[in-house]
């Protein structure tokens, strides 16, 4: 399996990436982007809400590894999705990570009323090379069929919650069908499939985790995954997910997991 994805831009994204959510800007987050550079991850996944940008610029100025084989992905959280806002958000976003561009730029959450004017603001940022590229998260299929209808380009990800848990299929094809990566947020179902039977069976024929294994499955649907550690151990485990090939019927093993189990909570601005 390829160790990088094909973007509707011509670039390519790793399938793997480091999630910051919750990480603490004392240190947490330095310390684990180190951590991860070092093991190999070249891609972070922050956003503006996480409040750690500026750690994560520093994590990413110390780890070593020159920005050009970096790849970095921030978000517009739903405050911001304003005319006139989001420009300043972005600028912001770039300042506190100390970078003159990001790989990525997401549409964090499709704020009703709000996502499509928001969209035409990603597109200027992208034509003028600060946001290498552009997509959307939490984006449905109806949501995402407004947007093609208006967009003058296609998101390149949209990135959502997708796991054993919480297999999102019907979305996936579609992103897949028109060309946009689907990026697993959540990718472990922050803990809450681990000790599944079925799991832990395939686990053990492999010499894996069933982190490994639920991380794999992911992959071989097609989607890169970012999961979230502090802690070097899981971070390294959490890499060595390529080296291992999960069989057509261990993979419908896994799918029959699927309970629509939400792990992230909608955002109370949008209930
Ligand atoms: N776009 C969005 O709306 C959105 C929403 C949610 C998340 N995200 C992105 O997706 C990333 C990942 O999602 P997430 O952080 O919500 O959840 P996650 O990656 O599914 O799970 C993270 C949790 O699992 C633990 N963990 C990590 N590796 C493990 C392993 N090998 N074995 C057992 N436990 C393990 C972590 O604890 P330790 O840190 O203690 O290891 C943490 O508590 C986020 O960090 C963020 O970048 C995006």
């Amino acid at each position: 399996m390829e160790t990088t994805i094909a973007l509707n831009t011509g670039a390519r994204m790793p399938m793997l990436g480091l999630g910051l959510y919750k990480m603490s800007a004392d240190g947490e987050a330095e310390n684990a982007i180190r951590s991860a550079a070092m093991i190999g991850y070249r891609l972070f996944d922050t956003a503006s809400v996480y409040k750690n940008e500026d750690a994560t610029g520093r994590g990413i100025a110390a780890c070593g590894v020159p920005r050009e084989e970096l790849f970095v992905t921030t978000k517009v959280w739903n405050n911001a999705q304003r005319i006139g806002n989001i420009e300043s958000a972005f600028e912001r976003s770039l300042d506190r990570l100390g970078l003159d561009y990001v790989d990525l730029y997401l549409v964090h959450w499709p704020v009703p009323g709000c996502y499509l004017d928001t969209w035409r603001v990603l597109e200027g940022l992208y034509r003028s090379g600060r946001a290498r590229a552009i997509g959307v998260s939490n984006f449905n299929e109806y949501q995402l069929d407004d947007l093609l209808l208006h967009a003058d380009v296609v998101p390149a990800v949209n990135q959502i919650e997708y796991h054993p848990l919480f297999n999102q299929d019907g979305i996936r094809r579609f992103c897949q069908q028109n060309g946009i990566v689907v990026q697993a947020y959540a990718p472990l179902a922050r803990g809450a499939y681990l000790d599944r039977d079925v799991l832990r069976v395939i686990a053990e024929k492999y010499h894996r985790s069933t982190a490994q294994v639920g991380l794999r499955w992911i992959l071989q649907k097609g989607c890169p995954v970012i999961p979230k550690s502090t802690r070097e151990d899981r971070i390294l485990e959490n890499s060595q997910i390529f080296d291992f090939e999960l069989d057509p019927m261990e993979m419908e093993a896994i799918d029959s997991l699927n309970e629509n189990y939400r792990s992230a909570s909608i955002p109370e601005d949008l209930l």
